[in-house]
C-alpha cells in the first residue's frame, strides 16, 4: 500500500506573557480544524503548536510578579494546554523554546550561520521599541505627534546601542523576490505577497539584528556567552526543532519537512515569508509550501490587547454555549484573510440562527418524523416513481458538496466551506416545506413517497454530519445518536462519494436540541458580565475623591431583585500577608484565607493603609465570584470591599463585628 500524503501545519508559538485570548484560539482552532479536514480525507498529518517563551517581557514580567521566569512561563503553559484542551484541540506536538531539545539545536543553527559567514559581529546604533523588542531604521520610524513610534505597535522608541551580531539578510535579497514571484502560492492571501515585495524588499532589505546582551532570559550564544539569540531565530526555529532536525532522531523531520502551512497573523507575515525563508534558504533546507496571513479579530474597532484592556477570553463562552458553537463561530463569521468584529451580539445571533435554527431543526424535524410515521425505525427505499425533481435537486446539490467543501478548504476559505455546507442545511429545509411529510402523513398510499422524502433528508443529515465533524467535533456524535447510526464506514469522507447508503432499519429517535433557542436580550447580559473585562483607565483605584466644594448627593443606582443580588457570592476572607507593590504607589497585595483556598487580591487602598501588615489576621469581605483578571503580572481573583469617604478620600475596609466566631470562607448574604 504506498504511504499516506503527509500534512504538517502549524500555527505560530505564542507569547506566555498573559492567558491565551480568543485571538489565539482563533488561530489555533483554525489549524486543528484544517488538520481534521486532512484526516479525514486521509492525510497523515501533523499538527505543531507551541510557546514562544523567551525575552525581555517575559523576564519583566516574571519579576513584577516576583517569580522566575520559569516559574512564570510554566504555570501560563498550563493554563494554555487546558485551553486548548477545553477547545478540543488536538495537537501532535506542543513545542516550547525553554526546552533543550530547542535550546540546543538554536545553538547550533546559530553557529552554522556563523561558521558560514551569513552571521557577522557589529555595533548597533539604532531606534529600538522596548516591548517589540526591535530596532528600526529612521525610514522605518513612524511619525505620531511628533514622536517617532514603532511601525509595529506605534509606541515611542528610544535611541540605543549595542554589539550584536548580524544576520547578513541583505546578501539574499534578490533570491527572495524571486522565490516570491516565481511561487505565487508561497505567501497567501496573495495581496500579502505584494506588500512584502513592494513595502520591505523593494526598498531594501536590512541586515537584522539577531542577538542580545541586554536580554539574559533567552538562548545563550554558545561561543560568546555574553549574548543571548534574539526572539525571531529562536522562535522562527521551532518549526524544525520540534521535528528533530538536527538531531540523529530526525525521522519526523524526513518525513514532515516542508510544511504544508504555516498560519500567522497578519503582523508576522514579514518574519515568516522573508527572514524565515531566508534562514532556511542559508540552511540548505526546503521552504514551506505555503504561509497564510489570517486577518484579526478585532473588538470594536480595535485589536484585542491586554494593554487596551479589551480582550475576551473563551472560557466563560464555551461553558455558557460548548465548545461547538465557538469553533462554529470563529471558523464562520469572517473570511480567513480579513478582519472582524467579535461581539457576544454577533456570536448569540450566529448561534440561534445558523445552528439552533437551520441545523438544530433539520436534524430535530428529520428525527421526530422518523419517530412518528414510521416508529423510530429507518425505513427502506424505493424507486417506484418516487423520485420527483425536487429530490434530485437535493441529492445532486449533496453529492457535489465535498468537492465544493473540499475547493474551499484547499484555499483555507473556512467560512465560504461552512456557507457551502449551510447551502444544503436550508436546502432541505425548503424541501420539507415543499414536500409537506406531515401532509403525506395522512394519506396511507404515500407512505413509500414519505419513507422516500424522509431519506434523502436523512442521507443529507449524514453528508453534513461529516463534513462540519472538522469545525464542529462534538456534534456529529450526537447527530449519529439521533439517527442510531454505528457503522463507522458510513462515517468518513469516502462514504461521500455514494447518495443514499443509509440502512433501513436503523433506530432513530429524536434528542435534545442540539443547540438550544437563546433568548439573545437576556444572554447578552450575562454574557458581557462574563466576558468584559474593565479598561485599564476604569479602575477603581485611579478614581479621584471629589472635592468637597462640589459634594452631591451620591448618584442613585437602579433598583435590584433579590436575584440580582444572588449572583453575588460575597465570603469572609483572613488576611495571611498584605504587602505594598513595589511599581505602585495604590496597591496593596494581599494572600487571603478563604478556608478551603487562598487566593492572591490587589486592592487600590495603599494610600489608606500605611502599615498593611497591620491587616494581617484581619476579617474582610471579599467579593469572591467576581471575574479574576490580571494585575501585575498576577491574577488577582476577587475585590475587597471597602467604604470611600468622599470628604478625605480615605479608604475603610469591611468587616464582621464578631471576626472570632466566623470561619473564613462563610457566605455573606
Ligand atoms: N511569539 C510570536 C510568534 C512567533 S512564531 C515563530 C507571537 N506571539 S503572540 O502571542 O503575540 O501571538 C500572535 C499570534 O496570535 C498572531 O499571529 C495570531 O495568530 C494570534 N492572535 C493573537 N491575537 C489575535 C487576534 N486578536 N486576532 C487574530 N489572531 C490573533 O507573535
Amino acid at each position: 500500500m504506498p504511504d499516506k500524503k503527509t500534512f504538517y501545519i502549524t500555527t505560530p508559538i505564542y507569547y506566555p506573557s498573559g492567558n491565551m485570548t480568543i485571538g489565539h484560539t482563533y488561530t489555533t482552532v483554525a489549524a486543528d480544524t484544517l488538520t481534521r479536514f486532512k484526516k479525514l480525507q486521509g492525510y497523515d498529518t501533523y499538527f505543531l503548536t507551541g510557546t514562544d517563551e523567551h525575552g525581555q517581557k517575559i523576564e519583566k514580567k516574571a519579576q513584577e510578579a516576583g517569580v522566575t521566569p520559569i516559574q512564570y512561563v510554566d504555570k501560563i503553559v498550563a493554563e494554555t494546554k487546558d485551553l486548548w484542551k477545553l477547545m478540543n484541540i488536538e495537537y501532535d506536538d506542543f513545542i516550547r523554546t525553554t526546552e533543550e531539545r530547542h535550546m540546543k539545536i538554536v545553538q547550533k543553527i546559530f553557529r552554522q550561520f556563523y561558521d558560514q559567514g551569513d552571521i557577522y559581529k557589529a555595533e548597533y546604533e539604532g531606534m529600538y521599541c522596548t516591548p517589540c523588542e526591535s530596532f528600526w531604521t529612521p525610514t522605518q520610524l513612524k511619525d505620531k505627534d511628533g514622536q517617532k513610534v514603532c511601525p509595529d505597535c506605534g509606541r515611542p522608541c528610544q535611541p540605543m546601542k549595542e554589539e550584536g551580531y548580524f544576520f547578513r539578510m541583505s546578501k539574499y535579497q534578490d533570491w527572495m523576490i524571486d522565490y516570491i514571484e516565481s511561487h505565487p502560492d508561497f505567501i497567501q492571501p496573495a495581496s500579502r505577497a505584494n506588500e512584502m515585495i513592494n513595502n520591505f524588499l523593494k526598498p531594501g532589505l536590512q541586515d537584522l539584528c539577531v542577538s542580545r546582551t541586554s536580554v539574559r532570559w533567552g538562548v545563550p550564544v554558545d561561543f560568546d556567552t555574553k549574548h543571548t539569540v534574539y526572539v525571531w531565530i529562536d522562535a522562527l526555529s521551532n518549526y524544525i526543532t520540534a521535528l528533530g532536525y538536527g538531531t540523529d532522531h530526525d525521522e519526523l523531520f524526513r518525513k514532515y519537512w516542508p510544511a504544508d502551512v504555516h498560519l500567522v497573523g497578519k503582523e508576522i507575515v514579514r518574519f515568516h515569508t522573508i527572514y524565515w525563508p531566508i534562514m532556511l534558504h542559508a540552511l540548505g533546507l526546503p521552504l514551506p509550501k505555503q504561509v497564510f496571513g489570517h486577518g484579526w479579530l478585532l473588538f470594536g474597532a480595535d485589536r484585542m490587547s491586554k494593554s487596551k484592556g479589551n480582550v475576551v477570553y473563551p472560557g466563560p463562552i464555551v461553558k455558557r454555549y460548548g465548545v461547538d458553537a465557538l469553533r462554529y463561530y470563529l471558523m464562520r463569521e469572517m473570511p480567513f484573510g480579513s478582519d472582524g468584529n467579535y461581539t457576544n451580539e454577533s456570536f448569540l445571533t450566529r448561534v440561534n440562527a445558523d445552528l439552533a435554527n437551520d441545523l438544530g431543526n433539520l436534524v430535530s424535524r428529520t428525527a421526530a418524523m422518523i419517530e412518528k410515521y414510521f416508529d423510530g425505525v429507518m425505513p427502506a427505499w424505493s424507486d417506484e416513481g418516487y423520485v420527483e425533481s425536487e429530490d434530485r435537486a437535493l441529492r445532486e446539490h449533496c453529492e457535489q458538496l465535498p468537492q465544493l467543501v473540499d475547493s474551499q478548504m484547499a484555499k483555507l476559505q473556512f467560512s465560504q466551506a461552512l456557507t457551502e455546507i449551510w447551502k444544503v442545511v436550508g436546502e432541505c429545509n425548503k424541501y420539507i416545506d415543499l414536500t409537506q411529510p406531515w401532509i403525506l402523513g395522512k394519506d396511507d398510499s404515500k407512505k413509500q413517497r414519505l419513507a422516500n422524502v424522509l431519506l434523502n433528508l436523512a442521507e443529507c443529515v449524514r453528508f453534513i454530519s461529516v463534513l462540519i465533524g472538522p469545525f464542529m467535533p462534538n456534534t456529529p456524535k450526537r447527530i449519529f445518536e439521533q439517527l442510531g447510526l454505528e457503522d463507522g464506514a458510513l462515517k468518513t469522507w469516502d462514504s461521500l462519494s455514494r447518495f443514499g447508503l443509509l440502512p433501513a432499519g436503523l433506530r432513530v429517535k429524536k434528542g435534545e436540541a442540539l443547540f438550544p433557542r437563546i433568548d439573545i436580550k437576556k444572554d447578552l447580559e450575562l454574557l458581557s458580565a462574563d466576558t468584559a473585562v474593565p479598561a485599564p483607565q476604569t479602575k477603581p483605584e485611579e478614581k479621584k475623591p471629589a472635592p468637597q466644594s462640589d459634594k452631591k448627593p451620591p448618584e442613585k443606582k437602579a433598583e435590584i431583585t433579590i436575584d440580582d443580588f444572588d449572583r453575588i457570592e460575597l465570603r469572609l476572607a483572613r488576611v495571611v500577608a498584605c504587602e505594598k507593590v513595589k511599581k505602585s504607589n495604590k496597591l496593596l497585595r494581599f494572600t487571603l484565607d478563604l478556608g478551603t483556598e487562598t487566593r492572591t487580591v490587589f486592592s487600590g487602598i495603599a494610600k489608606s493603609y500605611e502599615e498593611p501588615e497591620k491587616l494581617i489576621g484581619k476579617s474582610l469581605i471579599l467579593l469572591s465570584n467576581l471575574k479574576p483578571r490580571e494585575m501585575m503580572g498576577e491574577m488577582s481573583q476577587g475585590m475587597l470591599l471597602s467604604a470611600l469617604d468622599e470628604g478625605t478620600g480615605k479608604l475603610s475596609l469591611l468587616t464582621v463585628d464578631r471576626p472570632d466566631e466566623i470561619a473564613p470562607g462563610s457566605e455573606i448574604g
